[in-house]
C-alpha cells in the first residue's frame, strides 16, 4: 500500500492504527481517555491533509483540485465530531475513520505516478 513516499506511507500506517484504535472505544471509558484520543485522531488528521496536499502540490499533481475535494469532505466531518464531543465515539467518528481508509487505499493510488 506504499505510495511512494515514506513520510505519508508513515502517516498513512498511523492513521490506519488510529482507526483500530477508535473502533476500540466502547464509550464508557473515561471522559480525559476519550477527550486524548480524539485530540489526537482530530489533529492527526488535519495534519496529514495538509501535509499530502502540500506535497502534491510541490509535485504539480495535475489531480490536486479534485483530490482537495476529497479532502474536505474529511475536514468537514472531523470538524463536526470535534464540535460535538458527545457523538465522538459514535458510529458518525468510526464510519470517517472508516471512510478515510477506503480513501487512503484507493483515491490516494491514483497520486502514485507523480510522486
Ligand atoms: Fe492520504
Ligand atoms: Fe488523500
Amino acid at each position: 500500500m506504499s505510495v511512494g513516499n515514506s513520510d505519508l506511507d508513515h502517516q498513512h500506517r498511523r492513521l490506519i492504527d488510529t482507526a483500530n484504535m477508535v473502533r476500540g472505544l466502547s464509550g464508557d471509558e473515561d471522559a480525559e481517555i476519550i477527550q486524548a484520543a480524539l485530540d489526537e485522531v482530530v489533529e492527526y488528521i488535519l495534519h496529514h491533509l495538509d501535509f499530502e496536499e502540500d506535497l502534491l502540490a510541490k509535485n504539480s499533481y495535475k489531480g490536486l483540485i479534485e483530490h482537495k475535494k476529497k479532502h474536505e469532505f474529511f475536514r468537514e466531518c472531523v470538524q463536526t465530531i470535534y464540535a460535538n464531543k458527545s457523538i465522538a465515539t459514535s458510529k458518525m467518528l468510526s464510519d470517517t475513520m472508516d471512510r478515510l481508509i477506503d480513501h487512503i487505499m484507493n483515491d490516494d493510488k491514483e497520486y502514485i505516478c507523480c510522486l
